[in-house]
């Protein structure tokens, strides 16, 4: 599938991206494109005309349109586990009706979001109290999806930020709930238990803690907890009254399900009028996606840099660099999203892929990326595609000169990326520091950067809830157009359960309760070596 496109590879990869500019002076652009205020720059890669077009044709005969269509319109295209991928259904304010097996899903997605708005302002406002008073502290126990979105787009929103304290607790370590736990007050704590599951181990072992925790102090605990979860029996199991219990569909799937009640805990810190905003950014998003040309659409485009440089250039990681420090879980976000969907290593049919699945996704936001792994990207043998991510303007309307050294540094690199420094210019440079001879040369090839190292650029007005909702979706869809051209389903996570399975088998051996005799010879020598610690 991707040999027309690695032979248009092999030769633009004997140009630079810089002579390409040399070429175009119309370059920048033709190979961007807006979305209202917002610009995504793909110029500084090398795909050029041929390779462009390639491109798109490739998203229109891997039948993206039509693709799309069936998840807008509800088609159980997540077939290994027959269910629907609606979650766009969530952010469908004030959409036309979306049936799901004979049923306008639409009312029930509105009617628990008027509930969650209602509870969310009454803990907000003190109508609703723990045994101490008003709620300080909301304290969200959940995993992956039920962790990952809430606390990235809280701290994101920090800003907005007008409602009670809240904290994130996800890893079965005790020593994050622990760590969590020691400073609040359990009388004025709402525990909110988040898993589509109410399965999941980690969350189930945190929840037990917090409840023994608010037993501890508080006459009736149950009513200081809520939950969000697909499953209402087990809710009620737990002990959680149905009043503060949110349930959404099995068709919003765990890394997509942050737009509904998921996304409480970020609600009670925002506000329900800015989570609406949040809501109404993506929900712009996705009206883009489904109406804006391929040439003009950002998910298609950015989906498509992402084939070009992961299946054409056989580039298997991705940067993700957002210089926005509210960003900074953004990357982890993002990981989810993309290797959990599309680090598949079959079809749709079952068979094996013939190229690769997705990309390893990292980051951390500059600068502070900067002074860490940097130095890799710029002069490391590995070529990796780098994401800038940046606002125009900070919310710090005191510190505007932070905000000009972080656009600057974060334009800088690149520049730099693509531009590098050739073996004459260090050579320059050196002589002007008084070198010569072999020291010259020696010490010149040190500071050479072969440049020509592809990035691109997304670029938004200000970090807002409408702006973070944007890019949320945006890439949503960008991962889906991948999957989609990929012709694997995103929607499904086989891939964790065989962990999840042997932690349970080996649950006990590490208690000491079981032998390990079973195991491999590796496995039974860490068991060996833990036990023999706790002796
Ligand atoms: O183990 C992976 C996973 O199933 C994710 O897909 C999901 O987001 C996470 O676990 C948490 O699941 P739950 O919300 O059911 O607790």
């Amino acid at each position: 599938m991707f040999n027309h496109l690695k032979s248009l590879q092999s030769s633009v990869s004997t140009r630079s991206i810089m002579s390409m500019f040399d070429a175009d002076p119309q370059r920048a652009a033709t190979f961007s494109a807006r979305f209202g205020d917002m610009l995504f720059d793909y110029s500084k890669t090398n795909i050029d005309q041929d390779a462009k077009s390639a491109l798109l044709e490739l998203a229109v005969s891997r039948a993206v349109a039509q693709k799309r269509e069936a998840m807008f319109g509800g088609a159980k295209i997540n077939d290994t586990e027959g269910r629907a991928v609606l979650h766009t259904v969530l952010r469908n304010l004030d959409g036309d009706a979306i049936t799901v097996d004979g049923e306008n899903v639409m009312d029930e997605v509105l009617s628990t979001l008027a509930r969650m708005r209602e509870f969310a302002n009454d803990v907000r406002s003190g109508a609703y109290r723990g045994q101490g008073g008003q709620i300080t502290d909301v304290v969200n126990i959940g995993i992956g999806g039920s962790d990952l979105g809430p606390a990235m787009a809280t701290l994101a929103l920090a800003p907005f930020h007008d409602g009670p304290r809240c904290h994130f607790v996800s890893n079965v370590d005790g020593a994050h709930i622990a760590d969590t736990l020691r400073d609040l007050n359990p009388e004025t704590t709402l525990v909110i238990v988040a898993s589509k599951t109410f399965t999941t181990i980690e969350t189930m072992t945190n929840a037990e803690t917090a409840r023994a925790w608010m037993a501890g102090h508080v006459t009736t605990p149950a009513t200081q907890f809520a939950a969000l979860s697909t499953s209402a029996e087990k809710t009620a199991a737990f002990g959680i009254d149905a009043s503060r219990v949110f349930g959404f569909a099995d068709w919003v799937g765990g890394r997509y399900s942050m737009w509904g009640p998921i996304g409480l805990s970020l609600m009670i810190a925002i506000g329900s009028d800015n989570f609406d905003g949040f809501l109404r950014g993506a929900q712009s998003m996705d009206r883009h996606f489904c109406t804006a040309e391929f040439d003009q659409n950002l998910p298609v485009l950015l989906a498509l840099v992402g084939i070009w440089h992961n299946q054409v250039c056989d580039y298997a990681t991705r940067a993700v660099l957002p210089y926005d420090q509210r960003l900074s879980r953004l990357p982890a976000y993002f990981q989810q999203l993309e290797m959990e969907s599309n680090g598949k290593g079959v079809s749709m049919d079952g068979a094996d892929l013939p190229y690769h699945s997705g990309p390893v996704v990292w980051g951390e936001p500059g600068t502070n990326g900067q002074h860490a792994f940097y130095q890799l990207i710029h002069q490391g043998t590995r070529v990796i595609p780098c994401e800038f991510i940046v606002a125009a303007r900070a919310h710090e309307a005191d510190l505007t000169q932070h905000h000009h050294l972080l656009v600057a540094n974060c334009l800088a690199q690149s520049e730099a990326l693509m531009k590098g420094r050739s073996l004459d210019e260090a050579r320059a440079i050196m002589a002007a520091k008084g070198l010569t001879g072999d020291e010259l040369d020696r010490q010149a090839r040190h500071r050479v950067f072969k440049g020509n190292r592809p990035s691109t650029t997304l670029v938004y007005p200000q970090l807002t809830p409408e702006t973070l909702g944007q890019i949320v979706a945006l890439y949503e869809h960008r991962v889906f157009v991948e999957g989609v051209i990929l012709g694997i389903n995103s929607f499904d996570q086989w891939g964790v359960e065989l962990g999840k399975e042997l932690a349970t088998a080996l649950g006990p051996i590490v208690e000491g309760r079981e032998s390990a005799d079973a195991k491999d010879g590796s496995t039974r020598a860490l068991v060996d070596y833990v036990l023999s610690q706790r002796r």
